[in-house]
């Protein structure tokens, strides 16, 4: 891997990317993991260049109407509290005159360009020209983003020297232990909403793991294939032939949710659902077969909250936790959802933890990241 350390960047205008995409509600940052796991490339950076323009994406942008709420003035100015600099924000207008004038600047989403054509996440090649005018040198630290091939991450790339920064190469060799001589029993547990963001990495994953827990929302796609009554729970019917393909390859490793609490937190057991149940939460018969599991197993990976926390249903997301920080193998786990929950419930724990959802699960099926420069 190519590290900033390789790089030479005195007198030099850095330009940097990290995956500052965090949750905001009202103006309020939710989560500032991965501002804070920014620090150490931002500041290696401040103590060599002579200025450094920062680039991220924040949410995902089709319309002007999408890019109401998710500007990253609120990621500017916390950034700014914590390092105690001015850092000028900077929204495209005059870019030139305002990198010139200061020593740090923020540019807006680079999302912001997807409104014309898709620009940033197709990587278009004039985009992708336009950053890279912004400096000399290029370092992506955005572990995060890293499977994405857009134009602020790795098209840039293309037209400047380009290195990785310090959180790309801790994250890689964290998620090398397991990938490479992984020690087994490997149990991978996967939660969140939907199926059709998971169900290619479960596909390539499956064949790595010794076992793989399914919970959260996408497990009713599951339990649905498997013919159980599901109710109202959230379902993605189109998905429901796949998903049944995977269990039957697989019946052996896969193993399912047996209870839950539906509305009311009503603790129901799948096979006594009702057409009006709506599922929102793993139960404890659930968490208990979950625990044998994990406690033979060596090596564990956990992405996806087991239920709706946000909402009061925390139970599942809160045991399992526990049940992981007590295991005494490698836990790493990885993604948005998941920190926040970590960040909520236990945020003493022992776990290697990834700032990366997507980013991590790919790296976990063997893909190569485009993000992560050789
Ligand atoms: C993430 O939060 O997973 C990354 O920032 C990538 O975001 P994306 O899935 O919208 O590309």
């Amino acid at each position: 891997m190519k590290t900033i350390k390789e790089a030479s960047l005195n007198n030099k205008i850095v330009v940097v990317r990290f995956d500052y995409n965090v949750p905001i509600k009202n103006g309020t940052i939710l989560d500032t993991t991965r501002i804070e796991k920014s620090l150490k490339t931002l500041n290696y950076i401040l103590d060599r260049a002579s200025k450094v323009v920062i680039l991220s994406h924040l949410g995902r942008i089709e319309t002007e109407e999408d890019k109401k709420d998710k500007s990253l003035k609120p990621v500017c100015d916390y950034l700014s509290k914590l390092i105690k600099r001015d850092i000028a924000f900077c929204d495209y207008n005059n870019p030139v005159e305002v990198i010139n004038n200061n020593k740090i600047i923020m540019m807006e989403n680079t999302r912001f360009f997807d409104v014309d054509n898709k620009k940033e996440s197709k990587s278009d090649e004039e985009l992708s020209k336009f950053f890279a005018s912004f400096g000399d040198i290029f370092i992506n630290d955005a572990f995060g983003t890293a499977h994405r091939d857009n134009a602020s991450n790795v098209g840039i790339s293309k037209f400047l020297p380009s290195y990785n920064g310090f959180l790309i190469e801790e994250e890689v060799n964290n998620l090398d232990k397991l990938v490479k001589n992984v020690k087994r029993p490997y149990t991978v547990i996967i939660g969140g909403a939907k199926v059709s963001d998971k169900i290619k990495v479960i596909n390539n994953l499956i064949e790595k793991v010794d076992h793989l827990l399914i919970g959260g929302g996408m497990v009713y796609t599951f339990l649905k294939a498997k013919g159980f009554n599901i109710g109202k729970s959230i379902c993605e019917e189109e998905y429901v032939p796949i998903v049944k393909e995977v269990l039957n390859k697989y019946e052996d490793k896969i193993v399912l949710i047996k209870d839950n609490y539906v509305q009311d937190k009503v603790l129901k057991n799948i096979e006594d659902m009702n057409n009006d149940d709506i599922g929102y939460d793993i139960g404890p018969k659930t968490i208990e077969s979950y625990k044998e599991i994990i406690d033979n197993s060596n090596t564990i990976f956990f992405n996806g909250a087991m239920g709706v926390f946000e909402e009061g249903y925390e139970y599942g997301t809160k045991e399992l936790l526990n049940i992981l920080n007590n295991n005494k193998g490698i836990v790493v786990t990885g993604g948005g959802d998941t920190i926040n929950a970590i960040n909520k419930y236990l945020k003493d724990n022992n776990f290697i933890i990834s700032t990366g959802g997507g980013a991590s699960l790919e790296y976990l099926e063997g893909k190569e990241l485009p993000g992560v420069f050789l």
